[in-house]
């Protein structure tokens, strides 16, 4: 069983279904409203969970009715939750999401989550050094990606960053890291001013370039590679990358290659955006297993 390490984000998130996305000044009347539990940290976690890793959670919730919420969900999915604290005088982080026209639209408020500090963290050493993987996104402070980069490095445990939202990073975290995962925007974010064929080529083996339903590009050492996607009838893709993000680090972390751990991604990937809400549709191991 793979030790997986989640540092990240717990939100609650709040989504609107319309036909339509109003513009700045317009009113219009939206279809339904539901409150899921998300947060790209907390997604990760309970995807990796489903897949049958034993998943730490290193995190922040308000001490609040969403706090709570937050907390039960990461048990019943399994997430080990010790090292996850309510916080006073901070509302848990949301994220308010209008799920229209075929995608969606986000807005995080960060809440508790920019209380996930090096501090924080670093009262959890025990269980980073314990870990096989180390997964991670940025709805948390950079410094802290900054400090667990070293901590990986230099304890030798992979890192897998997801540089989700997108955000410019230091040097030094790209070197620190084992695994990076931007989608094209991100990548852009991420290596300005090169093209994604020189940032692939920069960093074999080491950069995955996430296009949706294209599917994953990266560079063996020798050439370019494109995993394709599963073709699926997409209800719901909030959730899709981090579902990606947790398998990829689940098939690593239990010594699959490079290949085979991109399509077990992809197809977990592809099953989570059949159902509504981030974590609704994340397959269990069975199901990706039945379908790869
Ligand atoms: O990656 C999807 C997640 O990002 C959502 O669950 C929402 O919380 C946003 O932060
Ligand atoms: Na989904």
């Amino acid at each position: 069983m793979a030790k997986i390490c989640v540092i990240g984000s717990c939100s609650m998130d709040l989504v609107v279904t319309s036909s339509k996305r109003p513009h700045a000044g317009e009113t219009v009347l939206g279809e339904s409203f539901a409150t899921v539990p998300g947060g790209k940290g907390a997604n990760q976690a309970v995807a990796a969970s489903r897949l049958g890793a034993e998943v730490m959670m290193i995190g922040c919730v308000g001490e609040d009715f969403y706090g709570t919420e937050i907390m039960e969900n990461l048990k019943r999915n399994r997430v080990l939750i010790t090292n996850v604290e309510p916080v006073t005088h901070t509302e848990s982080g949301t994220a308010h999401i209008i799920l229209a026209e075929g995608d969606n639209s986000i807005i995080v408020v960060k809440g508790a989550n920019d209380l996930v500090t090096p501090t924080l963290v670093e009262r959890a050493l025990d269980v980073i050094k314990g870990s096989d993987m180390v997964l991670i996104q940025q709805e948390i402070p950079e410094e802290t990606v900054s400090y667990v980069s070293e901590l990986c490095h230099k304890f030798n445990i992979p890192m897998l960053l997801n540089p989700a939202p997108a955000r410019p990073i230091s040097d030094t975290i790209i070197e620190n890291a084992a695994y990076l995962t931007p989608n094209e925007h991100e990548c852009t974010i991420l290596f300005p001013g090169m093209s994604t064929t020189d940032a692939l080529r920069k960093y074999p083996n080491k950069l995955f370039i996430t296009e949706g339903s294209n599917g994953v590009r990266f560079y063996d050492g020798e050439q370019e590679v494109l995993v394709p996607t599963y073709k699926v009838n997409a209800i719901d893709t909030t959730g899709a990358g981090d579902t990606f993000n947790a398998a990829f680090a689940v098939a690593l972390a239990e010594g699959s290659s490079i290949p085979d751990s991109v399509k077990f991604a992809n197809r977990a990937a592809s099953l989570s955006v059949t159902k509504f809400g981030a974590q609704g549709g994340m397959p269990t191991r069975a199901e990706v297993e039945a379908n790869l």
